[in-house]
């Protein structure tokens, strides 16, 4: 037992959401590095914050560098990692935030367990779509060249696994849709989930 008691505090969720006129939850991204994730949460982000919404961006590259510091690429290091995004998350979304997460998030087990502490109501799965080898062909930080050469270990999609969403909530495939499209979809897609009704 820990000597641990909650304290209830008086504003909750609803009464921000009240205030805010809409509501709020969380759009998880997930797709292996490089696939768009963050170039598109960014997107969807402006267009939302554009409309007078209240938004906030946690992005895995951002948050290694601060909260997640020292985590690494195991399989229990990513968990963690994902574990912790997803209990700011929810606080984001009690704070009254539509709160979009922008990590690989590779494994099945792992972003269900975001979906369980997040609550299945307030959470939506991205598939951001881009196919390993048109990952891989962009390279943007060059870090896939690394990971064939063994300089970089357990890199996702060449020496760790990324298991596919089978039933994403929302799948954009960045090979047949711009940018600016897939993010216009979401947004319309988005738009009656954080409507709020008295
Ligand atoms: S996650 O797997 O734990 O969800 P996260 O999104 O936070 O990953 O971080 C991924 C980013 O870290 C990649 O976009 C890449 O820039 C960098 N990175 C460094 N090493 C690795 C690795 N071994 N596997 C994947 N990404 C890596």
């Amino acid at each position: 037992m820990s000597n641990i008691v909650k304290h209830d505090y008086h504003i909750t969720r609803q009464d921000r959401n009240r205030q805010n006129k809409h509501g709020s939850l969380v759009i998880w991204f997930t797709g292996l590095s490089g696939s768009g994730k963050s170039t598109i949460a960014d997107k969807l982000e402006q267009r939302l914050f554009e409309a007078g919404i209240q938004t906030y961006a946690l992005d895995g590259d951002n948050i290694r560098s601060g909260l997640n510091k020292g985590l690494k690429f195991t399989r229990e290091d990513r968990s963690e990692n994902n574990r912790r995004i997803a209990e700011v998350a929810k606080l984001f979304v009690d704070a009254g935030m539509i709160t979009i997460t922008a990590f690989i998030s590779p494994l099945k087990e792992d972003r269900e367990q975001a979906r369980a502490i997040i609550g299945d109501d307030n959470f939506i799965e991205v598939f951001v779509n881009t196919p390993l080898e048109v990952c891989e062909e962009r390279d943007v930080k060059g870090f896939y060249k690394k990971a064939r050469a063994g300089e970089i270990k357990n890199f996702t999609g060449i020496s760790a696994p990324y298991e596919a969403p089978k039933n994403p909530d929302f799948e954009i495939k960045t090979e047949e849709e711009s940018v600016e499209d897939a993010v216009g979809r979401l947004f319309s897609y988005l738009k009656e989930k954080y409507t709020y009704n008295e």
